[in-house]
């Protein structure tokens, strides 16, 4: 590098430093700005600048503020085809934007003088009490995330006494998660839609395995279309197959249970005996479900629903709870917050069932603001995929403290002591 290049790049550094702030950075700039009449030099000294804003990456689990703190670490620690399935969604990402600006919508209304000094934050779900209303929802594939996956999720789970939601498509079977658990589990259920015999042979062994409850996904159904996966798979120099005999992404992959590709490495969907198959015919509708709910012992939930009418249909047809979900914008790219969804979907569910509302939850306040909504718990997704993949099971426990931490902070300060005590007064569109 020549001197002149050596010395501006030397007053960039200088603008960009914690030293010389407010007067004396803006005098560094404007000397940067006459010695670099080239505009890339001076667009990297406003880059660095920059840079020097932004939070220093944690090092340690220990040292999040907030769950976003987990997300550059974990970015960084993933490889990219990986990262592109946890944080993409469908088309253009729009809903997963959505989801995040569906909370900024509503205010909260604290009232004071109410004693908070004890904050019971303990919500009841299907009969069981969970000291948190925060729920571990299902997120595929967490090997991809972190050597161990689900089993470090399910350790955090115990450790942080939360209910936890196991993927079909999860890279530890349900008895292994059970056991590291050490309790049940709900285990969401994606179906073969084309075999039920095959279908049946899932839920056999979930039952067996001493699950609590079957989530059945209905809002990936159709497919959808992941964009930002295959770009990214695209971008990543290791070749797919080495781990997936299926090749790399497609869009519209992911809960397709009847394409056999690239399963072999998904416990859940292997190691059964050969049975005849039964063939199905058309994609699951509201008469399939029924046939799940006659199939099972197991109480069934529907995660995906999105509208009151369906609501209306799953109360009227047993359904024992839903998840108001979007799958965290990466079913169809409808633009809609799953918050928003939530007014209608506890409208159709009548009080009747609990309502579990995922999508966008990243803060102690969204956890309250869909509690005083009317929702009964709240799932994560990917910040707890942040915590894994960052810093394993430890970075899964210190999401789920900060996230705990905060909603029950936030309690306090609204002046609402236990969940029963959030109301819908406590929020107000903005
Ligand atoms: C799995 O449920 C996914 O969204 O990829």
């Amino acid at each position: 590098m020549s001197d002149v290049q050596d010395r501006r790049r030397f007053l960039a550094f200088l603008a960009a430093s914690p030293l010389f702030a407010g007067e004396a950075q803006a005098a560094v700039r404007r000397l940067v700005a006459r010695e670099a009449p080239r505009r890339d030099t001076l667009d990297f000294a406003v880059q660095l600048v920059d840079a020097s804003r932004q939070p220093t990456p944690i090092r340690r689990a220990a040292d999040a503020l907030d769950v976003f703190d987990f997300e550059p670490v974990a970015e960084r620690r993933i490889p990219i085809a990986h990262w592109g399935y946890l944080a993409g969604g469908t088309d253009d990402d729009a809903t997963i934007a959505a989801n995040r600006d569906g909370f900024a919508r509503w205010a909260l209304r604290p009232r004071r003088l109410v004693d908070t000094s004890r904050v019971d934050a303990s919500v009841t779900l299907l009969g069981q009490r969970w000291p948190t209303p925060i729920v571990i929802n299902p997120v595929g594939y967490q090997r991809a995330f972190h050597p161990l996956g689900e089993l470090a999720v399910a350790r955090a789970a115990r450790a942080k006494e939360h209910l936890q939601v196991l993927s079909t498509v999860s890279t530890t079977s349900i008895e292994d998660a059970i056991a590291a658990r050490g309790a049940p589990l709900w285990y969401q259920l994606y179906h073969d839609a084309g075999d039920w015999a095959r279908t049946k042979q899932i839920v056999r062994r979930v039952e067996a395995a001493g699950a609590s409850a079957i989530v059945f996904t209905v809002d990936l159904l159709a497919g959808s279309n992941r964009e930002t996966l295959v770009r990214s798979a695209r971008r990543d120099p290791r070749n797919c197959l080495t781990c997936h005999e299926g090749g790399p992404p497609v869009p519209g992959m992911t809960g397709n249970v009847a394409d056999r590709r690239g399963q072999s490495r998904i416990p859940m969907l292997n190691g059964y005996p050969p049975v005849p198959r039964e063939p199905e015919v058309g994609l699951a509708t509201w008469e399939w479900v029924k046939r799940l709910q006659d199939t099972t012992t197991l109480p069934v939930l529907l995660k995906g629903i999105v509208t009151k009418e369906d609501a209306e249909l799953a109360v009227a047809q047993g359904i024992r709870g839903l998840f108001c979900s979007n799958h965290g914008g990466r079913a169809e790219n409808s633009r809609r917050a799953s918050v928003a969804s939530l007014p209608e979907v506890l409208e159709g569910a009548q009080g009747k069932i609990p309502v579990i509302l995922d999508g966008g939850v990243r803060r102690g306040t969204d956890v309250f603001t869909a509690l005083a909504l009317g929702a009964t718990a709240v799932g994560i997704g990917r910040p707890y995929i942040w915590g894994l993949g960052a810093f394993g099971q430890e970075g899964v426990e210190m999401v789920l403290a900060i996230l705990r931490k905060e909603t029950e902070l936030v309690m306090a300060q609204c002046g609402a002591p236990s969940i029963a005590r959030i109301t819908r007064a406590h929020v107000v569109a903005r």
